[in-house]
């Protein structure tokens, strides 16, 4: 039996470490930005906490430093490993909970994810997002509202989603527009537009970050999901996605922690033939259809 027993440790020895911890924090004292101060202390007491905690070994320090180094390097200006890592540890989630405090009926926000980008094409209300992706046509509709149940008029969607083959056009490298678009509610409220049923598909897996996954066992699948973006004037930015009932990755666990079950909706399938709601030819192919009402909450709620 060693003397002190794993994650045992003696009076002696805790007082060096303690003593360290205030060390540090204390070096951050003179910090005139507050905020930053606050910022860097709890940083230290958190990292010292970690490292104390687990008594981590010198060879795993040098892992968790080969790992970081790994991240930086495979990070550029179309990929954002950093980001990925912070999304697979649920720290983008912790940190969408923390800025989007629940109120009232306001519709939840998730994950913002790497692929959204300024400046897609806008279309009418009825158009079409997918602009030639592959996939099964779906239909969806809603109003934005605001707390109160009055509309919100001209109020800015912006949609995006992943392919069929779980692609977003950016991931193919061609310059393609595709998968997304941006429309405005009209006088009541309402929007439409054609989209893709949505389908899982696995976040980037072949950097350091789907490595750890790899060894933890862990899924790099993300559930169905189509994302959304919505804006007004006075009202608080809503960043979410819709996910699609019945997706088995529900179950098996959306490898971001970006699921919410308000955020589950029922796609529809429809009858080969069944006629389109804006009498859309789609030449007999299945299609779907949803519907999400949209509740922004008031700026600074
Ligand atoms: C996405 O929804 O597209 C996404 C979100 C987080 C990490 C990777 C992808
Ligand atoms: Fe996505």
């Amino acid at each position: 039996m060693p003397e002190h027993p794993p994650h045992s440790i003696s009076p002696q020895q805790q007082a060096v470490e303690e003593e360290l911890v205030r060390t540090v924090a204390a070096s951050f004292d003179a910090t005139a930005d507050g905020r930053l101060r606050e910022l860097m202390q709890s940083l230290t007491r958190h990292v010292h906490s970690f490292i104390r905690e687990v008594r981590l070994t010198e060879d795993e320090w040098k892992a968790g430093i080969e790992f970081l180094t790994a991240v930086g390097y495979i990070t550029d200006a179309k990929r954002q490993e950093f980001v990925l890592l912070s999304d697979v540890l649920g720290a983008s989630m912790q940190t969408v909970a923390v800025n989007n405090k629940a109120h009232s009926t306001a519709t939840e926000a998730t994950v913002f994810g790497p692929f959204f980008l300024e400046d897609s094409p806008e279309i009418e209300i009825g158009g079409d997002i997918a602009a030639g992706a592959p996939g099964e046509p779906c239909w969806i509709e809603g109003t934005v509202t605001g707390t109160d149940g009055a509309p919100i008029p001209g109020a800015r969607l912006e949609v995006w989603e992943a392919d069929e083959d779980g692609l977003y056009d950016v991931q193919y490298g061609d310059d393609r527009t595709s998968g997304r678009a941006h429309l405005h509610a009209d006088e009541q409220g309402r929007y439409a537009f054609w989209g893709l049923t949505p389908v899982p598909y696995p976040i980037p897996f072949d950097g350091p970050v789907g490595r750890m996954l790899e060894r933890t066992g862990r899924s790099p699948v993300r559930a169905a999901h189509l994302h959304f973006m919505v804006t007004a004037p006075q009202r608080r930015p809503l960043v979410t996605h819709i996910f699609v009932r019945g997706d088995e990755q529900l179950d098996i666990g959306d490898s971001v922690f970006g699921v919410k079950d308000s955020l589950i909706k029922d796609f529809i399938k429809q009858p080969t033939g069944t006629p389109t709601p804006n009498g859309r030819n789609l030449g007999g192919k299945p299609w779907s259809r949803t519907r999400f009402d949209i509740v922004l909450a008031p700026a600074g709620a």
